[in-house]
């Protein structure tokens, strides 16, 4: 079991992960796959551990942003198929075929620049349309009829074919099916001119939740797996249950009393009126606990306690009620005692989505997995590998 040397931590309950994974399942039916997409480090949960608990739990494959993830979860041993939903160099698809490692294609000369690569094994691709996403994609009949020759070589397989909806957690759905008429629209004309069978995937979080009987073979499941609904419109809905599984921890490292009049952090922006006590947590902005963080609340002894003065590089101070020993337990994120501080309300702290918060926990965090209350991993980016 690998160690850190740091009183703080993320913990990942992996049964939760599963959960919602049998969750959406159990929602969309047997007759879809799941694409469980653990991009970005799994949303900041860990990669690997992510991935393996998902496909425990039934999903059929995963999908990441680039090929150095999908690789990464590769030399992890995760045989799974996977999808890359990103840009890849056309120089680097053989790396990926090798791999069995799928990519997206949305230009022409990609195609063509990829024809000239030597490829020990066929490269299986999806063909990514842009329905109204404005991103990456082919977006009109006349692109997908001049690409469609290209795919007719042994090296290549066109294994599936995807778009991503922009609206589809919003309450206003107009935009949404616009982009699914979109679909139908370019669909039709590959089904009519290319012979073979391609799975079609166009469902996210949210739309797979809401949405569950649309035609598509897989749906790529992202936020709900880790917890969390895709908006409050969707989480207002509550199509399905989730249990959110990324938590935050600390230990007070030092404790004191201020005299009142007495200043804390950088800039003296906060000042005691009374004696007050309190806490030194290490734990700061370069661990993605950012500044703006001032002013929220952690959780100590199952209550709420406020973050005073500016957030440090790798510390920030809490107001006590009282003396509390060094090492007693924070709760940044999670739950303590009958106490909860989720994701969500960090998010609408700092006016962003839940997305970006767990991805903004960085890799100084050493992350620590959990299965049925007890550890079962721990993973230090710092010192991998068994304890020094
Ligand atoms: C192409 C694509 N598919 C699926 C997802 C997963 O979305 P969500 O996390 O909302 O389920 C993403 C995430 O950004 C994506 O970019």
């Amino acid at each position: 079991m690998d160690h850190f040397y740091r009183d703080s931590w993320v913990e990942i309950n992996l049964d939760h992960v599963e959960y919602n994974i049998k969750q959406l399942a159990a929602h969309i039916g047997e007759d879809k796959g799941i694409y469980a997409v653990v991009k970005a480090n799994a949303y900041g949960h860990g990669y690997a551990q992510v991935a393996q608990a998902a496909l425990n739990a039934g999903a059929s494959a995963l999908a990441v942003a680039f090929l150095d993830e999908a690789l990464h979860l590769r030399k992890a041993g995760i045989q799974a198929a996977i999808l890359v939903l990103g840009a890849t160099r056309p120089k680097d698809a053989a790396i990926a075929a090798d791999h069995d490692i799928s990519l997206t294609f949305y230009r022409k000369d990609w195609l063509e620049a990829v024809r000239a690569e030597q490829f020990r094994k066929p490269l299986q691709l999806h063909m990514k349309l842009d329905t109204g996403m404005g991103r990456l994609g082919f977006r009109t009949v006349d692109d997908i009829r001049s690409v469609l020759p290209l795919l007719d070589t042994p090296s290549l397989i066109l294994e599936g074919v995807y778009t991503h909806f922009a609206t589809a957690d919003e309450a206003d759905l107009s935009y949404f099916e616009r982009q699914r008429s979109k679909f139908d629209e370019l669909f039709k004309v590959l089904r009519e001119e290319w012979p073979d069978p391609v799975i079609v995937h166009t469902e996210n979080s949210a739309a797979s939740m809401r949405f569950a009987a649309d035609e598509s073979d897989f749906v790529r499941f992202g936020i709900g797996m880790y917890g969390l609904y895709p908006s409050k419109t969707v989480k207002e809905e509550h199509p399905i249950a989730l249990r959110q599984a990324f938590s935050l921890h600390s230990r007070l490292v030092h404790v004191k009393q201020l005299e009142a009049h007495e200043a804390v952090s950088y800039g003296a922006t906060y000042e005691t009126d009374k004696p007050e006590w309190i806490g030194t947590l290490p734990i700061g902005y370069a661990d993605g606990w950012i500044r703006k963080m001032q002013g929220f609340e952690v959780l100590v002894d199952g209550k709420r306690m406020p973050i005073v003065g500016r957030v440090c590089m790798d510390q920030c101070m809490v107001k006590l009620d009282k003396a509390y020993p060094v090492g007693t337990e924070v709760v940044l994120i999670g739950s303590q005692l009958d106490a909860f501080i989720s994701v969500d309300e960090v998010a609408d702290w700092v006016d962003t989505i839940n997305y970006e918060i767990p991805c903004l926990i960085g890799a100084r965090m050493p992350r620590v997995y959990k299965r049925s209350g007890q550890i079962v991993e721990t993973d230090n980016a710092l010192n991998p590998g068994e304890s020094l």
